[in-house]
């Protein structure tokens, strides 16, 4: 595991994104239920347990199911969020099982639930998970160590067809189908310094030093980072069971940090905040009336303060929706 910048009580130092408006937006939710019982909070991407220190804080009466794919963010987490004690549980895992998580735990509503996707500091800053597409490191990227796909089986497996197709749609990448040959006739491909090479050299001479674009290797390892963890798949399974768990009142809030996140977020929460009525009907009967109401505009963005002092923010977007009726 890589040192991490700690504090002095030994609990480490981590800014989490958009923070005080998640707080600001989630809380509503979380305080004191009318029948004193606690007020139940998911945070599906628990990470080192920043957003989840900060909401447990302002909540008092919140209680946290902390979820993560990654054993060392777990480990990580549980030290920060020693102080509250029996107000958190943790489970590994990948968050598209959240209602099995919830019916193991025997919880059948929750207040708010919060997804902040992505990697952590924690992965990006361990070189040998393989992340660092920057550096010299294995061609690994599991956020979950017991899976057994990664990014060197895609690499040296897969055929050119399948590389370019994960390359156009998960990296968005003009040149995919260069790369992809590049790649398969380059094989064994070790690490991520010799893929970095080999996406280099496959682009035209104006673009390999990335003057332009950011590291040339950037949009190759986002495509194999999502192929690994198969994250828009999670993605999608998410918003459906986090939306069909949230209590009247309940608060969903999720960061994401590309355009191809958004854009199931963003598909997700219009669908549900929309009245389904078949056009033409003078009002709109209770049952085609929508059950959420937006509580962003658009995808809130940090300010330009925020995204100088933690870069990982910059790209960041942040949605939520309230639940308003019964399902
Ligand atoms: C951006 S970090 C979260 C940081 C956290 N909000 C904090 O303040 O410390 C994202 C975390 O989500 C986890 N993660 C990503 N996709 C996941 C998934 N599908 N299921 C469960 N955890 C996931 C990663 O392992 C990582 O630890």
């Amino acid at each position: 595991m890589p040192t991490l910048a700690t504090t002095s009580d030994g609990r480490v130092l981590h800014t989490p994104v958009l923070c005080e408006r998640i707080v600001e937006l989630l809380s509503p939710a979380l305080t004191a239920p009318a029948d004193d019982t606690a007020a139940v909070l998911v945070d599906c991407t628990l990470g080192m347990g920043g957003h989840a220190t900060e909401l447990l804080s302002a909540n008092p009466q919140a209680q946290l199911i902390g979820i993560d794919r990654d054993s060392a963010a777990l480990e990580i987490a549980a030290q920060q969020l020693a102080p509250f004690g029996d107000r958190v549980r943790l489970v590994q895992a990948g968050f598209a099982e959240l209602a099995t998580v919830l019916s193991d735990l025997g919880i059948r509503q929750v207040a708010a639930v919060l997804a902040d996707l992505g990697l952590s500091s924690l992965q990006i800053a361990d070189q040998t998970r393989g992340f660092a597409y920057a550096s010299i490191a294995p061609l690994d990227m599991r956020m979950d160590t017991r899976q057994t796909l990664s990014a060197a089986e895609i690499v040296n497996t897969w055929s050119a067809a399948e590389l370019a197709r994960i390359f156009t749609s998960f990296g968005e990448e003009r040149f995919a189908t260069r790369i992809a040959a590049a790649t398969v006739a380059a094989r064994p491909i070790t690490d991520s310094a010799q893929l970095a090479m080999v996406v280099r050299e496959s682009l035209p001479a104006a673009l390999r030093y990335g003057e332009q674009t950011g590291h040339p290797a950037k949009r190759v390892a986002q495509a194999l980072r999502i192929a690994v963890n198969g994250e828009l798949e999670q993605l999608s399974a998410l918003l459906p069971s986090a939306l069909a768990r949230l209590q009247v009142g309940g608060r969903l809030a999720v960061l994401s940090y590309h355009s191809l996140e958004d854009r199931l977020v963003k598909r997700a929460f219009t669908q549900e905040t929309t009245d389904n009525a078949p056009a033409g009907l003078p009002v709109v009967p209770q049952h085609y009336q929508a059950k959420f109401r937006l509580l962003t505009k658009g995808a809130e963005r940090p300010t330009a303060t925020e995204s100088a002092n933690n870069p990982r923010a910059k790209s960041a977007r942040l949605r939520a929706v309230q639940r308003i009726k019964e399902a």
